[in-house]
This record gives C-alpha cells, structure tokens and sequence, in this order.
C-alpha cells in the first residue's frame, strides 16, 4: 500500500531574498519528498509565502506600495529561486490567501468555543506619531542593567539580559524617533496555560513525534509535571496591521505567527480545489491515517511544537506525525555575513551560471537527521563537487560508455557472470539501504555510500584496463561484460542519487539509458540491455565564479532576514551592517570640523516635504541656520532644546528656502528610522569633536 503523506517547509518571510542559508532547508525537504514519489507513495510538497506582520507592512509603506504589491512581488522571485534550485512544490501559494484566512478564522472559533480564548488588558509602548501599537523590536533604548544605548526592547545585545520594553531607559520608537508613550489596549491570548494544553503537550512530546533534541527542548519548556510552565500565547495586534482580522473583534488582527503555520493548511486546500486534487480532510481531519511532516529550522521549534500542535489539537484537526527540525548554515565557518559577501543570495548563486545541482549535492553530503549546524566551506565545495561528482561519479559513465559504443553498438551484456541472482541481490541490498537512510534524512550517509561505490567502481576498471582489452579480439567479451557491468552500476548509483540530482539523473535515464521517462526507485533493480552514446553530462566548478558572487553580495543591501536570534521572529529583521568604507588618515578626518550645536528653535517649512528649519547656537555670535531632511521622524517641539552635532566647515549652501549654514548628522540604515546624534550629558555649544 502507497502511503500518503504532506510534507512542508517552513513558509519563507515574504519581505527578504532566498538565501543559501533557506535553501538548506527547501533543498533537503524537496529531497525527502523526490525520494517518497519515486518509491512510488503518494506524497504533496507544498509551502507558501508568510506574508503577514509589521516588518512587511512598514517595508512597503517604506517602498511606497500596498503590501499586497510587495508580496506579490516577492512571490515571483521566491518561486523563480525556488525554480532556479529544481525545489518542485506541488503547491506554493501565500498567506494572504481566502483559505488560509478561512482556517484561521474556524481554529480561532473553535479554540474559543473551547474556552481556550481569554481577552485581557496588555500595556504596551504606543508610537504618537505613527499611530500604532509598537513591537518590541521596534524600540529602543538603554538596557536598564548594563547601560548599554540603543538596544532592542526585548534584549540586550551587549549583556543578555532579556526584559520588556517598558524597562528600556529613554526609550525611543525606530519607526519615528518619537519617544513612545504606554497604552492600554484589549489582547486576544490562547490559554497555553490551560491543563487540556499542557497536557496534551507532555504526551505528545513523549509520543516519538520529535527528534531527541527537540524533545529536550520541550521538556526544558513544559517543566515537570505539575510546574505549568507555559504563558498564554498573544495572539492579537491592533490595527494598523497587515494581517487578518479577527472575528467579531473590529481593529484587532491575527498575529502574524498564528495565520503563518495555519498557511500550511491554506496552500494544501488550494492544492486541493485543482484537477485531481486530493482530498482536504483526508490529511487534516482529527483521526486521519495520513502522515503530515513539517521541515522546520530548529529556530522556530518553538512555534511549531508548541502552539501550533496545541491550536490543531483544540480545533478538532490532526497534529503533526513529525516534525524535522534542522540545524543553521554557517559559511566558512561563520554567520553568513553581508559585509565578508557570504550573506549569498540564490539569485547570485544562479546568475553567475553555477549548477544548482553542485549545491544540493554538497549539502546533501552534510545534511543528517539533527539539529546540528551545517558549514558551507567554499573551497571545500569547489574540490568535493569537482573530485566528487565530476571525478568520481559522472568520470564512470564517461570513461566505460565509449567501449561499447565502439565496439558493441551500445548492447549492454552480462551473460559472462557466473551468478547474476547474487549480483541482483546486492543491488537490491544496497538501494534498501539507501532508501532507510533518505527515509531517515541521512544524506551525508547516503552520499558516503554511494560514492564508495563508485569508488568501487573506477577501482575495477582501472584493473581491468578495458582500454588494453579493446586491443586484443579474443579479450571483446571480457570488455563487453566489464563495462556493462560498470555501466549498469552506474545506473543503479544514478537511481539512488536521482532525488538529489533531478536533473543530472534524468539526463542520465533519457540520454544515456534511452528510457522514456525519468528514474523511479525500481530502476535501481532492473538490467538494462541497451545505451546511447554518452553525451557530456556536467562541468567541472570554475573556482573564479564564487569568487565574483561573493564580491556581488557584497553590493547587496536589503535588509537581512538571517539572523540566529529568535527575538527575529517576535516582527522584526535587524539590518546588517553596511561595509565600511576606505581608509583614511588622521588628517583627513580632521578637515571635518564638528562641533556641539543646541537647537535653539525649530519648526517647518511653508511647503517643504521633507526639511526641518533648524537654529543651531554653536557658540557664535550669530546662531546658524541648517535645513535638515528630518521632518518625517522628528516633531520640531520636540527638538527645541536638544543637543546635537554639526559640521561647522560644510561650504554653506543654497536651498529653495534660504542658505543652510551646515549639516546636522544623523544615523539610518535600511529599516525604516532616522537618528540624530547627541553628546553627553554636560557638553556645551561650540564644543569640538575629535
Ligand atoms: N516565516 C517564518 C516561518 C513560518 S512557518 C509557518 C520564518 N521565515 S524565514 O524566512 O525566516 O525562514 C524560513 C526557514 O528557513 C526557517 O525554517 C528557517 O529556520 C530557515 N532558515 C533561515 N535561515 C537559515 C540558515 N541560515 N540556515 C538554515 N536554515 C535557515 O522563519
Ligand atoms: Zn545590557
């Protein structure tokens, strides 16, 4: 009987780029799921955008487009990536779709007909310029233990400690600048705290659904039993909020990581309303015989073995039979990391004409059934793709197909063995052997035993010396037996590489082998009598591409979505740092005359959209009069009296609506936010810096 089982992968953000560190995760799943399809089970892949939340909204409002324009945007390029790296959903849809907004909407109403939804007052940071309730990650401020400036609202980055934003010394909104003030404002929480929950919780960790690791994981943060450690779960936002609504709840939406797993359901129902599609309840209904795996990072266990089994739990659905958490990617041994150019796009990786396949063969040759972190080591890439696949595994069908071509118009023979059951039984062996260790998602082993083989293989040939053979008429047998041999073995390695190397493989079935379509798992076991003429099958890594997409990415600025920090998915991604740029002497910094300014007044302008009118005491006689592009972030009332810096030397300049006598300096980056700087406390007008 043919299982039937759903996989997924984790749903990408729909405001960053793919990047090699994702793909980690969508090439091993689409292995796992090309392996379940050709033993012949019936098995969907599918994912979807997660498109919901602050940073995306702020992200387009940034970008002066609807957020429904910008994820439509970014779905092209995610599907084309996706594409670019052979990773073949069944269906990928989006968040913001009418099923995922339906299912969302039934588990909220059934977790509240279970009791399971309580409304309680939150106090929370509100920004008055922005109008909206703040995130954590949107605050900043001093950390209230070490004193550190400009930390997030939920930890500090230069100690550790995690607190709640209201403890945040002179907090500051990093949308506007704008010092935030609290609000009360009605939440909307599932009672994770509630018996029925934890409990469920606790045998469904004992239940074999998670790796080892996960399942510690999990006890760390149920407790012992009887220690209810787990917090109710707020799943409400206030408007505005990209996201869905919550029923009878007008101005409040579902938090972003209650629709995001819910998308699983949602791509799978629209899956389900094409031709042939399966059958909804089959793979969702509570009691369902049907397998469902979620491939996860091992960053958002804690969305998926927590709340997300409880909510399908408590809305009569099915849970998960696994989830498959996995480690992070590291690249040369470091985060991946904007400014050194590892932070690599699939894009650029495809641009440059690299073989996506290099790269699901070297990952596959490190992926293994944990959580541990994997390394990209890009010279170690190069040689293992090279020596490897190119050296060791296309270098058989290219060194044993010409003989018989030449000499035996292709006929494949096999007749000189003495005992061709034992040679079946051993490809038989060895392809159930492979097949436990996909099944297991042990591709490092799968890789290791298939190229022991195919060392194996070249080994043999290089004894048999069939190029000496082809010299000597009484010896045609002996080549025609030897290189069918190899031949065929190769076919069977090719089979068993077929899930990670889609492509080469079903190059390999139709060019080579003449079958009409590509690899199933029972080729593995079948001898073939026949081959075309070996065509070239794959190149050799030209080590000066990787060179050229590391400087690409070193260009690239959109704000980073890979980040080890779980606090990245409490709404925000932190941006990289910029490179920094050259080198330059003492002396020619000190051509920059800086100095402390006060701002004795401040106030708009008749008809500028963007400038501030600023009067800067810098100790002159005269004060200085600076327009400065900070209207957007900054409340001119507010300003009035503040300390800053300026650049006394700028050659003075004229603007629409007078001469701007100087330059204040504010930090940005790539989210959204402008600072001003100011000295410390005691600093007086006039002040030099240096
Ligand atoms: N949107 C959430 C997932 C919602 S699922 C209902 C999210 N998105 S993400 O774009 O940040 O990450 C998508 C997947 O890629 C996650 O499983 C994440 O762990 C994985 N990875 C992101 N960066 C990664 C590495 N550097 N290495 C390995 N996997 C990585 O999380
Ligand atoms: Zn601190």
């Amino acid at each position: 009987m043919p299982r039937k089982i759903l996989v997924t992968s984790a749903l990408p953000y729909a405001n960053g780029s793919i990047h090699l560190g994702h793909l980690v995760e969508y090439i091993q799943t689409d292995i796992w799921v090309r392996f379940q399809k050709m033993m012949g089970n019936t098995c969907y892949y599918v994912c979807a955008d997660d498109t919901h939340g602050t940073p995306i909204m702020l992200r387009a409002e940034k970008e002066g487009i609807a957020p429904e324009q910008l994820i439509d945007r970014v779905w092209y390029e995610h599907k084309a990536d996706f594409d670019g790296f052979h990773v073949e959903f069944d269906h990928y849809g989006s968040t913001n779709s009418a099923e995922t907004k339906e299912y969302s909407q039934e588990i909220y109403r059934k977790l509240k007909a279970a009791g399971l939804i309580e409304v309680r007052s939150v106090e929370q940071f509100y920004d008055p310029v922005k109008n909206m309730f703040l995130p954590d990650r949107f605050i900043k401020g001093e950390c209230p233990k070490c004193h550190a400036k400009d930390q997030y609202g939920d930890n500090c980055e230069a100690c550790g400690t995690t607190y709640s934003p209201t403890e945040l010394i002179n907090p500051y909104s990093v949308v506007s600048g704008a010092e935030p003030e609290r609000r009360n404002s009605d939440h909307y929480f599932f009672k994770l705290s509630a018996d029925t929950c934890q409990q469920f919780l606790r045998e469904w960790t004992r239940s074999g659904t998670l790796q080892a690791e996960a399942a510690n994981k999990m006890q760390e943060w149920l407790g012992a039993v009887g220690e209810n450690k787990l917090n109710d779960w707020d799943i409400s936002r206030d408007a505005p909020y990209f996201g869905f609504e919550i029923p009878d709840a007008p101005g409040k939406y579902f938090y972003v990581w209650l629709d995001a797993p819910v998308g699983y359901m949602g791509s799978f129902a629209r899956l389900c309303k094409s031709a042939a599609g399966p059958n909804f309840d089959d793979y969702w209904k509570q009691g369902s015989d049907t397998e469902l795996y979620h491939f996860i990072g091992k960053d958002i266990l804690y969305f998926h073995a927590l709340f997300w089994p409880a909510m399908l739990q408590h809305a009569g659905f099915r849970t998960p039979s696994k989830l498959f958490a996995h480690g992070f990617l590291t690249v040369n041994g470091e985060k991946m990391s904007k400014s050194r150019g590892t932070f690599i796009t699939a894009e650029s990786y495809l641009k440059q004409g690299l073989n996506p396949e290099y790269l699901r063969y070297y990952y596959a040759a490190k992926i293994n059934g944990t959580m541990q972190d994997l390394d990209l080591n890009l010279d170690d890439f190069v040689a293992k793709v090279n020596s490897d696949l190119i050296g060791k595994y296309v270098n058989i069908a290219s060194r044993a197909a010409g003989f018989i071509t030449e000499h035996f118009n292709g006929e494949l023979k096999y007749s000189g063995f003495d005992d061709l059951t034992e040679f079946k039984a051993f490809d038989a062996n060895l392809s159930d052997e492979v097949a436990k260790l996909y099944e297991a998602r042990e591709y490092s082993q799968v890789i290791r035993r298939i190229m022991e083989r195919a060392d194996q293989l070249n080994e043999t040939f290089n004894d048999v010396k069939p190029w000496l053979l082809a010299k000597d008429p009484s010896k045609r047998n002996e080549l025609q037996q030897c290189c069918s041999l190899i031949l065929h073995e190769f076919k069977v390695i090719s089979v068993l590489l077929a899930p990670i190397l889609p492509v080469l493989s079903e190059q390999v079935a139709k060019c080579l082998f003449g079958l009409p379509e590509k690899f199933i798992w029972s080729d593995a076991t079948s001898l073939t009598t026949k081959i075309n003429p070996y065509q070239h099958l794959m190149t050799r890594i030209d080590p000066k591409l990787i060179e050229t997409m590391i400087e690409a990415n070193k260009q690239i600025s959109e704000p980073a979505t890979d980040s080890h920090s779980p606090a990245r998915h409490a709404e925000a991604q932190q941006d990289a740092i910029a490179p920094i740029g050259d080198t330059i002497s003492i002396d020619d910094f000190s051509k920059v005359d800086l100095r402390v300014a006060k701002i004795v007044n401040a106030e708009h302008i008749e008809g500028a959209e963007k400038l501030l009118k600023l009067t800067l005491d810098i100790g002159e006689a005269q004060p200085r009069t600076v327009f400065a592009g900070i209207k957007s972030v900054y409340v001119p009332e507010k300003l009035i009296g503040r300390m800053t810096v300026m650049v006394a030397n700028l050659a003075p300049r004229k603007m629409k609506f007078g001469l701007s006598e100087g330059m204040v300096l504010a930090a940005s980056g790539d989210a959204p936010g402008l600072f001003i700087l100011s000295p410390d406390d005691g600093a007086q007008p006039g002040m030099r810096i240096k």
